[in-house]
């Protein structure tokens, strides 16, 4: 199938629409499953981009076809789905794997990396580039990483000095890090589907979270909070996964054509993450929406109070491991 697409370059964001037409007969047919939005987000804009390469590259040979806003499946299930050989590729968060590695939970650890840059850094080095294959075991193989941002807290009432949050319910992704900091916050955590995090906060189900800024405004989480704290205590990023059985068992030369376009396609994404995390960021500001910096003494209070975390999973994650990733220096 030949993709039927356009795209505009608007202040270095993509926005790509593509009508998914059926696939041929004869093309090796790849779904790419995902929960975010597709436009204005930056794994919904380079799934899009995959997507037209992919199909106007590898026409006759192989056809992708993108399931966005977890209208094929979501986070929780995609990945029993694609180990039964319902879907070929997805790019979970990196919080979403802990059933299948012990070691991608190190992406979880609180105030882990100064910026993006440090986290690009950690996961070009070799120790990064090996979690790739952290869940080779379980039949599911990592390819390239994607970026979103770095996570910040909302709630329905001030966040400003960690206690605030005490009391509070957070929706968490389902993470035992994730967890666990919220609970050294004396909050409670409700782990829930990405799809369902909406409903829940305008309901009061439960009264924060804790996303990227591209997140927050593709979803309007911030519509139905009292503010955004622009904590920067995490990062939410992804790995684009898929299964070793789909994998190793494709036509090695569609394999290495497959691969070449989807390191192209991270490469080009990835730069623009950050830039439409920051736009996402003035996005909400423009919705009238507070978003409130913290000052070096506040940020400090936070560290300490997350601090904790890092002991209780030190051994599970491995001690080499956080060093290495403590070493990517980043910076801007
Ligand atoms: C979440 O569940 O908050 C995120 O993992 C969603 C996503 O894919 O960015």
């Amino acid at each position: 199938m030949r993709a039927i697409s356009y795209t505009v370059a608007l202040a270095g964001v993509l926005a790509t629409t593509s009508a998914m037409a059926q696939c041929d007969p004869g093309e090796e047919v790849i779904r790419f499953s995902h929960v975010t939005a597709e436009q204005g987000h930056p794994k919904g804009e380079a799934a899009l981009l995959l997507q037209e390469r992919v199909n106007n590259e590898l026409d006759g040979r192989a056809c992708m076809e993108v399931y966005p806003s977890s209208t094929l499946f979501n986070d929780d299930d995609v990945l029993p789905a694609m180990l039964r050989g319902e879907v070929e590729m997805a790019a979970p968060s990196l919080s979403k794997f802990s059933s299948y590695t012990q070691s991608l939970q190190l992406f979880d650890l609180p105030f882990l990396f100064e910026d993006m840059l440090a986290v690009e850094e950690f996961q070009n080095s070799d120790a990064g580039q090996a979690l790739k294959e952290s869940m080779v075991d379980e039949g599911l193989l990592g390819l390239e990483f994607w970026h979103n941002g770095m996570k910040q807290f909302s709630a329905n009432r001030p966040l400003i000095q960690p206690s605030d949050a005490a009391g509070l319910r957070f929706r968490i992704q389902p993470s035992a890090i994730l967890n666990a900091q919220i609970e050294a916050l004396g909050a409670t955590a409700t782990p829930m589907p990405f799809s369902e995090v909406y409903a829940a906060l305008e309901s009061g189900g439960v009264d924060g979270q804790a996303n990227s800024w591209s997140n927050i405004y593709t979803q309007s989480f911030h519509t139905v909070q009292d503010g955004v704290t622009e904590s920067n205590h995490g990062i939410l990023d992804y790995l684009v996964v898929t299964s070793t059985t789909w994998w190793d068992g494709l036509d090695p030369e569609l394999r290495d054509d497959l691969a070449q376009i989807l390191l192209e396609v991270t490469h080009e994404r990835n730069r623009f993450a950050f830039e439409l995390g920051e736009l996402n960021k003035i996005r909400v500001r423009q919705d009238g929406v507070r978003i409130r910096r913290l000052d070096a003494e506040t940020r400090a209070a936070w560290v300490s109070a997350l601090a904790p975390v890092w002991a209780q999973f030190e051994d599970e994650i491995g001690l080499d491991l956080i060093n290495a990733a403590e070493a990517a220096e980043g910076g801007l």
